[in-house]
């Protein structure tokens, strides 16, 4: 008998797709096949990961008469860099991939962005798969087709929108997953609860424990409610002129804090969730967010064993790194802030000196 399976989808038309959530999905050739338009795939991951599931998914495909050319890159996020985008490119070349072979991305955000970007440049665009196999990639950033590497000036600064025609999120790969990570990987989840769901914001609130202890039934769903979540912002905005914005709560300062304390330094999510708690008490003292709210934003970014305070780089250090945001428009920094546990807004009305008054309350 085959394990349940969840199933939604990302709807953008002709390029829509779905999402498939459950265990044991590495196996399921049925669910990647109709995928695949060519006899080769290129799998891109990196030596973590690779000894851990690349057999897996191999020998899944190649039961399909499909054959494997893994890629596997140095592990970490300071190797989501250009010269490492290379090597995806080297390997394709060297094998004469062809514009209709499926480039396969097995690992986290950081595989799945850099496989993505390299997908949506070669030949100008071949055929991507999403196998995300930490939470945070389960959760975020394999759905909606952000792809991207980073500048040593900016974090993802360098990128394109490019769907993938599947996600595949075994949540069986999160056994193996280190609990940092987990924990970074649940500062995302938080987000979808903040900006848009308080129902999903209380339902963490009384079930965090179990997320933390990796029940199965538990992480299934909240994978399920924050994807469900991210593709309907994403169908609604997929090039992130307006809504689609609000995902990005606490990534300006949290960008900052990777930017400045070094690309690996701080996990993504660890500065997503000093970076939220900045937002918050900025939304505070704008007297946007009620205390009653700041505080029960604090306790479960707490209980989730992630920081609610940011390292001490400096308010003008802040604003320089910044001052490269994605959101500035006519040199104006635009922020996401908070009226309220599940209402979001992008502002550009806090001054330089409010937002720097809450970086410096805010970090130690
Ligand atoms: P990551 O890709 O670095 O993975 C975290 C670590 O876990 C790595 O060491 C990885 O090798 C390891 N790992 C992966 N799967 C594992 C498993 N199943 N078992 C054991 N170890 C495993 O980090 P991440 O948190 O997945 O992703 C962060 C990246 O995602 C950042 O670069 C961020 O900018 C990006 N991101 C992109 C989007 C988007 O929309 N495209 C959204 C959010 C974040
Ligand atoms: N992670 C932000 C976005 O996908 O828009």
């Amino acid at each position: 008998m085959q394990n349940m399976i969840e199933t939604l989808g990302v709807a953008l038309g002709d390029r829509s797709y779905p999402i498939h959530i459950g265990t044991g999905l590495l196996k399921r050739l049925d669910l990647i096949l109709p995928h695949i338009k060519q006899k080769k795939v290129v799998v891109v991951t990196n030596t973590t990961v690779a000894p851990l599931y690349l057999a897996m998914l191999r020998s899944t495909l190649e039961s399909g008469g499909i054959s494997v050319l893994p890629v596997v890159l140095p592990d970490g996020e300071q190797f989501k860099t250009w010269e490492t985008l290379n090597q995806i490119f080297d390997a394709l070349l060297g094998s004469r991939c062809e514009r209709g072979t499926t480039l396969i991305s097995l690992g986290g955000g950081v595989i799945g962005d850099m496989g993505g970007f390299a997908a949506a440049c070669y030949q100008r665009g071949m055929p991507f798969i999403q196998v995300p196999t930490t939470l945070l990639s389960q959760v975020d950033s394999s759905v909606g087709g952000k792809t991207a590497i980073n500048h040593p000036l900016g974090k993802n600064m360098i990128g394109a929108f490019y769907q993938p025609k599947l996600v595949l999120a075994d949540i069986s790969t999160l056994n193996t997953l280190p609990e940092r990570e987990l924990k970074a990987g649940l500062a995302e989840v938080i987000k979808y609860g903040l900006i848009r769901d308080p129902a999903f914001f209380a339902w963490l609130e009384e079930h965090l424990e179990k997320l933390l202890a990796r029940d199965a039934s538990a992480l299934t769903y909240a994978i399920h409610r924050s994807c469900a979540n991210k593709s309907e912002v994403v169908a609604a905005d997929e090039r992130e002129t307006g809504e689609r914005a609000l995902l990005n709560l606490g990534h300006t300062f949290g960008h900052a804090i990777e930017t400045g304390m070094g690309y690996g330094e701080w996990l993504h999510g660890e500065a997503v969730a000093a970076g939220t708690l900045i937002a918050a008490e900025l939304s505070h003292r704008m007297g946007w967010l009620d205390q009653n709210a700041l505080e029960r934003i604090e306790r479960i970014f707490v209980r989730a064993g992630l920081p609610v305070f940011g390292p001490r780089l400096g308010a003008a250090r802040y604003l320089e790194l910044m001052s490269h945001d994605k959101k500035v428009q006519d040199g104006k920094l635009r922020l996401v802030l908070l009226k309220d546990i599940g209402k979001a807004v992008v502002s550009d009305q806090a001054s330089d000196a409010q937002i720097g008054a809450a970086i410096e309350a805010r970090c130690t």
